[in-house]
């Protein structure tokens, strides 16, 4: 059955259709709305809102008799379908007594069945599907005893699963940027109690997509509530998740802001020793990420494994390809051979220092060892003072932030990784990316949740 419509009906229209629970009311109410076309005639002259009184319906429908019609409108009232509404009418100086009608919300359902999406009041539309979605919720949740899952394993489910198709419904064919990292949930304590979406690899998605480049995120995200709700919120954001995956393993990272001007004193429930499969980043890689790579500009390594990024890039096409690679401190920590390995392929590196610090421990001389390894550009961003960018055979060269009145400079890094590929995009020279990297990130600082304001913010940058 199913080939058979998918042969005749290449898409399918996300239509549910509303039934009584008993059998013989199931078949009675098909029978009667779908057997007859007068009452879907009927059903169609309705406007959402408009009342219609009998003579107007018997008029507009002249075709059939009139007690056709009477009886096809009693049936639809019978179904719950129509509303009736005795009125009294003055003709002359006689008062009449009429029918009228209007569509009750299941009505409505129906009426739109047989009209064209795009002419409906989206308003109305969006209060229809709200009430369906409410409505359809409730009846299937008290299904998850039968199913023997718990209530919220079923919600769990259900949202990730409508979230996931809803995310492969919107897929791009090619890429400007490609990132790959993790989402976490951000919780400040001040200025007040607040929680915004966050991990660095969503961020720097969000914030490429807001700066106009067609962007895919790549991550592994907890199929509960929360993963659909932030992967929800990127997909507002107009970032490309399809290639996403939602596990129910995955844990999903909490960080506490205690302080938003001391970003480092933020603590991530985050665990190096964590097992891979409950890490919230991609553990392998597939066909149809090596090709969206291999369709895309620009690619953002982020947080993650390691070992997944190097067999990632010894498997694409790095050819004219912008590559950047920003490490998580955890992997300069306890995976740095893992590291060096992916320096190898001479990904544009950046660090901060924090995390030159954490080199610098580990002896490793910054940057003419990165050089020998296979580095060819390094950044290290340096907070309020800007960043240096380090190119090979050239003298190290600083640029200096604006000062701003900063509010948050949790995520100004994730602000300079965007806005650098961006202009490295717009073809600008290594310099003048990170010039005007630094410049914008410097303004990102001065919102309380970055995310949304870089493209407004990148207008003020000369050119
Ligand atoms: N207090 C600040 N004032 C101005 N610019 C800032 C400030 N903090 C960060 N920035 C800008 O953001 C960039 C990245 O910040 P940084 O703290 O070095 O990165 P990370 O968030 O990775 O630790 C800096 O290079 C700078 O341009
Ligand atoms: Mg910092």
């Amino acid at each position: 059955m199913a080939q058979v419509i998918g042969s005749r009906f290449k898409e399918l229209y996300p239509y549910v259709v509303l039934l009584p629970t008993s059998i013989e009311e199931k078949i009675e109410y098909i029978m009667s709305l779908f057997s007859s076309p007068v009452t879907v005639e009927i059903l169609r002259l309705f406007e959402w809102d408009k009342e219609l009184c009998q003579k107007e319906i018997i008029v507009s429908l002249s075709q059939h008799s009139n007690k056709t019609v009477i009886s096809s409108i009693r049936k639809l009232v019978s179904l719950n379908l129509l509303e009736e509404k005795d009125k009294v009418e003055i003709r002359g100086n006689r008062r009449v007594r009429v029918k009228c009608y209007k569509l009750t919300d299941i009505g409505k359902w129906y009426n739109i069945l047989f009209k064209d999406i795009n002419e409906l009041d989206s308003k109305l539309l969006r209060e229809a599907l709200t009430n369906l979605s409410v409505m359809f919720m409730a009846k299937i949740l008290p299904f998850s005893n039968y199913l023997r899952v718990s209530f919220m394993d079923f919600i769990n489910q259900v949202l990730s699963s409508a979230m996931e198709s809803a995310a492969k419904s919107r897929r791009h064919l090619e890429y400007d940027l490609l990132v790959f990292g993790s989402v976490a949930l951000d919780v400040y304590l001040k200025p007040d109690v607040r929680m915004f979406s966050g991990g660095a690899g969503a961020n720097v998605a969000s914030l490429a997509s807001n700066l106009g480049l067609k962007t895919g995120f790549i991550s592994k995200v907890p199929a509960n509530i929360i993963g659909s709700y932030l992967l929800a919120e990127l997909i507002n954001e107009g970032v490309d998740v399809s290639l996403s995956i939602m596990d129910q393993g995955v844990e999903l990272p909490i960080c506490i802001v205690f302080e938003p001007l001391e970003p480092t004193q933020l603590k991530c429930t985050c665990k190096p020793q964590m097992d891979l499969r409950s890490l919230p980043v991609i553990d392998r890689v597939n066909e149809e990420i090596i090709q969206a790579c291999n369709n895309s500009r620009s690619i953002y390594l982020g947080e993650g494994v390691s070992k997944v990024y190097l067999e990632l890039l010894s498997k694409i096409n790095r050819e004219n390809k912008i590559i950047v690679f920003r490490p998580h401190k955890l992997v300069l920590e306890h995976y740095f051979d893992e590291f060096t390995s992916i320096l190898h392929y001479s990904p544009i590196l950046i660090l901060n220092e924090e995390k030159e610090q954490i080199m610098r421990r580990k002896g490793i001389e910054v940057p003419s060892d990165l050089f020998k390894i296979g580095v060819r550009e390094l950044i290290v961003t340096r907070g309020s003072k800007g960043a240096t960018l380090y190119v090979e055979k050239s003298e190290p060269k600083t640029f200096k932030a604006p000062s701003v009145n900063a509010m948050n400079t949790v995520g100004a890094g994730d602000a300079f990784s965007a806005s650098l590929i961006y202009y490295l995009l717009k073809n600008e020279t290594i310099e003048e990316s990170v010039r005007k990297a630094v410049y914008l990130s410097a303004l990102s600082t001065t919102q309380l949740s970055s995310r949304k304001h870089l493209a407004e913010l990148s207008k003020t940058i000369s050119t």
